[in-house]
């Protein structure tokens, strides 16, 4: 049906009669000429029908905006000045000597190049939506990332396993999507939240080194960088350590990026411990192509007279930190309001300040509503310690550190957006160092960072069990712009680590049991040391494509309410369906039909 793609159409084919296949993206007469941009996955041609063939005419009048056409013609140039630069057939154009119409199409739900068109719109046509050529470059970035990857894993002896979709629960800290089971009446199968312990089993089963592209669900809070259903790149090795882990899967993503976007990412990422990254950007995830730190000086305020400050600078759990913006001086009160409520959508009871007018001068150098309640060396430690130079403004965080982090790490970012001060495209890094457990203080208890199957730094149960604490883990994060690229870990491979690290979480011997016996009976049959790490690619190709959002790269996502708007999923089961499976609903009253 053709010999060419649109897109491909150029000078080499001058004079040539060429056939062509696509859509119509848009048809303009001009005085007696009708051209037709003529669109397929590779790009546009300009197509051009004259009067003259009159019965052809008569044809190309009836072409509406996407219509599916076939076209025979003569490639020649545009007459001067009519070219389009923006096109690469921007020199030519095609004259029509045949032309069927394959197919018909009724008025598009919006136009292929309208902006901000509403997304709910662009999911319920999405077959219309991906039609656009900067979601058709989306999907084919995104192929080629994953068979750089492939192919790299191929190259270092990787093998491709598939693991179930119908399993039991995976505890990676969100809720379970549960699939009921017909033959099974009152039981459920939970979909995976990752491939997790399966992997492991094949490092059990001596395959050494498995990838999987890997479908995972969970049900959680969406945001811009989650979907229920999203895709990792899962990887397991055996007799291999953390360090040498990292090397595989940096090397990995290094050659990635040169392969298809042609650039060079640092090597080494830089390591970072994550009480450092806590320290000094308040985030586990930081993006580095900010060049502003968090500095702490809650010994420089803990005698003063504000507390505010010195409240939280006495507190064991209490941070006191300041946030340089170089050339702050400038901002108005109005946008230190708009900072200020901005910060306290992360629990910030407020954003004291302090302008840097003239350093030079002192405590009169320097203007802000808290300076009153500090003395001379606690203003001049202050500014000593942070830099603060003329025309710089000082932020203050000062609460529980885990609000001070926050608060301070998200202003950090909006920050670095607002002000231009981005340094560098790409800044990726590893987070090293993991507390082994964090204490949950509103429930009491241990709670896992990573997942209950990630190894302690430490070999012996007993040391484990003596200051949780104070314990870090194997585990490892890879963070690029911000963002959490991936997460990893060596793994606990004896059994009664294990069986402690549940007990530590709260689950008794029996639950582990009931829940995880097979693992337990599987780490007691001759188990190799092993660990691995899974990579969230649609957040990574949303990075390389530059898209705001991950639904942007994938082909069907759900709205942020987990919902689909093109096929209307989740829908209704009919009350047939639901008796086969045992089940009654219990709707609360608003949403009965
Ligand atoms: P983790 O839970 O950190 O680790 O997930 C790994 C990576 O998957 C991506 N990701 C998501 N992407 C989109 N939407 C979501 N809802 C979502 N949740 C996670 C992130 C994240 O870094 N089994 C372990 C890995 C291991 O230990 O090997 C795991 O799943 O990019
Ligand atoms: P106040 O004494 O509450 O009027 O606060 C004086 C200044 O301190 C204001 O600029 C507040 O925004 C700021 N502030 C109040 N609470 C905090 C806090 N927890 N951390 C940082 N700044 C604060």
């Amino acid at each position: 049906m053709r010999t060419h793609y649109c897109g491909q159409v150029n000078e080499s084919l001058l004079d040539r009669e060429i056939r062509l296949a696509g859509w119509v993206h848009r048809r303009r007469d001009h005085g007696g000429v009708i051209f037709v941009d003529l669109r397929d996955r590779e790009g546009l041609v300009q197509i051009v029908f004259d009067p003259e063939r009159a019965g052809l005419f008569v044809s190309a009048e009836r072409l509406r905006n996407e219509f599916v056409v076939s076209v025979k013609g003569k490639v020649r140039h545009r007459p001067k000045g009519t070219e389009n630069p923006n096109l690469p057939s921007g020199k030519v154009e095609v004259l029509a000597l045949e032309m069927e119409i394959l197919n018909r199409a009724e008025t598009p739900p919006f136009m292929l190049d309208e902006d901000d068109v509403n997304e709910e719109r662009r999911l319920q046509y999405r077959y219309i939506d991906l039609r656009r050529p900067v979601m058709q470059q989306r999907l084919r970035l995104r192929h080629r990332v994953i068979s750089a990857l492939r192919r790299y894993l191929d190259q270092q002896g990787f093998i491709d396993v598939e693991t179930p979709i119908l399993t039991k629960p995976t505890p990676e800290g969100a809720r379970d999507y549960l699939v009921p089971s017909r033959t099974h009446p009152g039981k459920f199968f939970a979909l995976p939240q990752s491939p997790q312990l399966f992997k492991q089993l094949l490092m059990m089963s001596g395959f050494d080194r498995y990838y999987q592209i890997a479908r995972c669900f969970r049900d959680e809070d969406l945001r811009a960088d989650r979907q229920p259903e999203f895709t990792q790149l899962d990887i397991e090795t055996s007799f291999l350590n953390e360090n040498q882990i990292m090397d595989i899967t940096e090397g990995m993503i290094r050659q990635t990026f040169k392969e298809v976007l042609g650039v060079e990412l640092t090597n080494p990422f830089p390591r970072l411990a994550y009480d450092k990254a806590m320290r000094l950007y308040g985030s586990d995830k930081p993006d580095l192509r900010i060049p502003l730190e968090l500095v702490d000086v809650a010994d420089l305020v803990k005698d003063c007279e504000f507390k505010v400050f010195a409240g939280p600078a006495n507190a064991k759990d209490g941070r006191v930190a300041a946030l340089r913006l170089p050339n702050g001086g400038e901002l108005a009160r109005s946008e230190i309001d708009e900072y200020t409520t901005f910060v306290t959508r992360y629990g910030a009871k407020g954003l004291a300040y302090i302008k840097v007018n003239d350093v030079a001068r002192g405590r009169e150098g320097l203007q802000s509503p808290i300076i009153k309640f500090l003395s001379d060396d606690a203003l001049q430690g202050i500014l000593k310690r942070c830099g603060g130079a003329n025309n710089d403004v000082i932020f203050f965080g000062a609460d529980k550190a885990r609000i001070v982090n926050d608060a301070l790490g998200a202003l950090r970012l909006k920050l670095g957006q607002d002000r231009g001060l981005m340094k560098g495209e790409w800044a990726p890094l590893w987070v090293v160092e993991f507390p082994m457990f964090e204490w949950d203080e509103k429930d009491k208890r241990w709670i896992f960072l990573h997942h209950p199957f990630t190894s302690p730094k430490v070999t012996e149960v007993a040391e484990m069990e003596k200051d949780p604490g104070g314990i870090r883990s194997r585990a490892y994060d890879m963070v690029l712009n911000g963002t959490e690229l991936g997460g990893g870990s060596i793994r606990i491979h004896n059994q009664e680590m294990q069986s402690s690290v549940f007990r530590m979480l709260g689950i008794s011997d029996e639950q582990a049991r009931k829940k995880f016996g097979f693992l337990l009976d599987a780490l007691k049959s001759g188990c190799p040391p092993h660990g691995g790490i899974a990579l969230g690619m649609d957040r990574l190709v949303m990075h390389m494509a530059g898209a705001p959002n991950i639904r942007e790269v994938i082909a069907f996502p759900k709205t942020q309410t987990a919902w689909d708007p093109l096929t209307d999923a989740p829908a209704d089961v009919s009350d047939a369906e639901l008796k086969e499976l045992h089940i009654r609903l219990h709707l609360p009253p608003a949403e009965k039909q």
